[in-house]
């Protein structure tokens, strides 16, 4: 044959293999005509920084993963409307090109609602105040947009020539997000803006199927997937649909006030092989790597930290023997796939809790024997050959002989990760004062406001400030009773000054971030100045309706034990500052920083308000860093002008952190470690935010704290 024709075949038969089709059938996803087994893990581009993204992919790679999955962060690129954002932490199709480089599939899963502990759930602020709008349902300006956001989402995929049959790695894509139980809950309207965001979706023909995760009436096409720590007895909405798992929980994730939630490894891999011996064909890890809710990214009380006990730790080293044994997991998966995309398994039970299922084609043939039983450990017999199968495990028999793997037995060495501490700092401070009413910055309004209605989430801080005239014939100035200050708050964190002097924190949680403030305080003859400084951690991301849910006081707030009984001060007219001075004067940056006169001295004291900073060189080696910030209390931090997020050691998990088995059904609540410890401790500084030298560490302290026990540490 000639050599151009030779040519010409190995380029047609290398076009036809790359670019092609992504179908399914009930069997499988199918790729280029091939039905896949997939493994696949969650890695949120921007809960890492770009440096760090060819490293986690390889490590995703190295882990046994095909494909990386990502929600598409909406209030990351849209910030104010219509002004997209796409650099930095936000280059998404940096991010995907790096994983068709290094030759893994893409799941894309746009929402643009996104739950994922991040704050509002993906939505951009101004979204709330678009006229006549509500969120997640048959309303026209909320369909508008969300369409919009989709739209330029695919389009700048098909531009990017990234879906499959571009020849791109994207081979899924997720509309929505987990719909099913609030369509449940709203009904009709809800069920109408399924039909339309799924019709929606397919109108953008991309060329790849799209999925619903949690959404039992996904309409044809649209593939229905399920959420959860196991999926074995999820079934699709239709029979000619592949078994999908678009979320299997690694762990769980830390909310400040709450204590370190993990899974065990044994529990992972078991739950992922049940999931494949009942017919399932993709699973996806949420999250393989979790990462750092940097600068304002969390939601409502979730901590800095998304580490999640991932097999990819916060910091990005590989977490053992959870990485391992997954690995290890899924290269007996993938022996076994040829059996397992061609036959359907026969069921035998061996024993009461006890059952083997082969994959026998005329080809191939894959078994996995499986002991139920939480605590016994049991012999059983299978073609003639006898197998130890431990508890609450399966043996993966790629050749229907030989188990190459058990999900209870780990090969794999673990490790403890340390942070090992390097160095400590030599600080400046700045005092923060309360805010004044009568300062230009203020503005005044009749009775009290929602929080982000005023501050739109610009900034976690809004000051309520209220003059209080106490005349001289108060009897409480003689009998020294003095009066009740009760502040009601929808939230987050609360902390009240009085004639400039702290006289109180209080913050919620999670589960119940309303605050009451309740104190007698110590006012004076004439006129007292009240700053409430109302702190927001996190918008809510989850929930029914959580994006109407209110921020700040408001109220009532009561004096009782006045001459004149309880003043009501709720409808008086409020004074409010949005943000702090040393915001506006980016006291976080070098320009800022060099803006104001800061002062030496003894730290030893703990004060509110304050702002520290330092410059630090950067320690040799390409150890992750971090730092320790057990002794303050709460606040946030930047590193050469770049926020490491917000910190809050003084915020001490609660709960019972008894010895776990790997064995039994897990729940987020069976494993939990760092209880009577703060909820997190330790903050993640990318080092590629780092010069070699002179790095500003600056750090904004709310309650009190002592940053001379702030040390920086290393993660080995
Ligand atoms: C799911 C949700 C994810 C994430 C997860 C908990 O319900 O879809 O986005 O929030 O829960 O970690």
């Amino acid at each position: 044959m000639p050599k151009t024709v030779l040519l010409f075949l190995s380029l047609l038969t290398w076009v036809g293999s790359t670019i092609g089709a992504v179908t399914y059938d009930e069997k499988a996803i199918i790729i280029n005509d091939q039905r896949r087994i997939l493994i696949s893990g969650s890695i949120h581009y921007p809960r890492s920084t770009p440096q760090m993204w060819p490293d986690l992919i390889q490590k995703a790679k190295d882990g046994g993963l095909d494909i990386i999955e990502t929600y598409v962060f909406w209030n990351g690129h849209e910030p104010s409307e219509g002004k997209y954002y796409f650099e930095e932490r936000y280059d998404l199709v940096g991010f995907i090109k790096l994983v068709q480089k290094a030759g893994l599939y893409v799941h894309l899963r746009i929402g643009p609602y996104v739950c994922a502990e991040w704050n509002y759930g993906g939505f951009p602020i101004w979204l709330k105040f678009v006229p006549g709008i509500a969120f997640r349902t048959d309303n026209e300006p909320f369909k508008a947009a969300m369409q919009k956001f989709v739209t330029k989402i695919v389009d700048m995929m098909k531009l990017e020539k990234l879906y499959h049959t571009q020849g791109g790695p994207i081979i899924l894509s997720q509309i929505e997000n987990e719909y099913g139980p609030v369509e449940w809950q709203i009904g009709a309207p809800g069920k109408s803006y399924t039909k339309w965001f799924a019709q929606m979706a397919v109108d953008l023909k991309t060329g790849v199927p799209w999925v619903m995760c949690k959404q039992e009436d996904a309409p044809d096409p649209l593939i229905d997937t399920c959420n959860g720590f196991y999926c074995e007895n999820f079934k699709p909405n239709q029979i000619y649909k592949p078994k999908i798992w678009t979320e299997n929980w690694s762990g769980w994730y830390t909310a400040f006030g709450g204590p370190t939630p993990y899974r065990p490894p044994e529990d992972v891999a078991f739950s992922v092989a049940r999931f494949i011996q009942n017919n399932g064909s993709l699973v996806n890890y949420y999250v393989y790597h979790g990462g750092t809710n940097f600068g304002r990214t969390s939601g409502l009380f979730i901590a800095t930290s998304y580490d999640f006990d991932a097999p990819i730790d916060e910091y990005g080293l590989i977490r053992e023997p959870k990485w391992g044994h997954l690995r290890d997991l899924h290269k007996a998966i993938k022996s076994c796939e040829p059996a397992l995309v061609s036959a359907d398994p026969t069921i035998t039970w061996l024993g009461k809790n006890q059952e083997a299922r082969v994959f026998k084609s005329s080809s191939a043939c894959a078994a996995f024997l499986a002991n139920y039983d939480t605590s016994a450990s049991v012999k059983v017999n299978f073609w003639n050959n006898p197998y130890d199968l431990p508890p609450w495990s399966i043996s993966i028999l790629p050749d229907c002989k030989t188990v190459t793997f058990n999900t209870a037995q780990v090969g794999v060495k673990s490790y403890q990760a340390k942070m090992m501490p390097i160095s400590s700092f030599g600080w400046l401070s700045y005092k923060e004062e309360p805010a004044s009413a009568y300062a230009k910055d203020t503005t005044t309004k009749a009775g009290l406001v929602e929080q982000v209605s005023i501050t739109w989430d610009t900034t976690d801080y809004l000051w309520y400030m209220q003059d209080i005239s106490i005349d001289s014939t108060e009897g409480f100035l003689k009998s020294g009773k003095w009066p009740l200050l009760s502040v009601n708050s929808a939230g987050h964190l609360l902390h009240v000054f009085i004639n400039g002097q702290l006289s109180g924190s209080v913050y919620g949680s999670l589960e119940d971030p309303a605050i009451t403030f309740s104190k007698n305080v110590d006012l004076k003859q004439g006129v007292n100045k009240l700053s409430m400084l109302s702190v927001t951690v996190g918008l809510p991301n989850v929930g029914l309706h959580f994006d109407t849910w209110n921020a700040g006081v408001l109220g009532p707030v009561t004096l009782e034990g006045l001459n004149e009984g309880t003043r009501d001060m709720s409808k008086y007219k409020w004074s409010y500052k949005v943000g702090l001075s040393g915001e506006s004067l980016n006291l976080y940056s070098d320009k800022g920083s060099n803006s104001v006169q800061w002062t030496k001295g003894s730290l030893t004291q703990k004060q509110p308000l304050t702002w520290y900073k330092t410059t630090f060189k950067t320690p040799a080696g390409n150890e992750p860093l971090g730092l320790d910030m057990s002794s303050m209390s709460k606040g946030q931090i930047w590193i050469n002008g770049q926020s490491i997020g917000r910190y809050f050691p003084g915020y001490i998990a609660n709960g019972k952190c008894d010895k776990c088995s790997y064995a039994g059904l897990f729940t987020e609540k069976k494993c939990l470690g760092n209880c009577g410890e703060p909820s997190q401790k330790w903050y993640h500084i990318p080092r590629d935010w780092l010069s070699p030298s002179d790095n500003l560490l600056v750090i904004f302290e709310e309650i009190g704290g002592s940053p001379d026990g702030i040390s920086l540490v290393k993660r080995t």
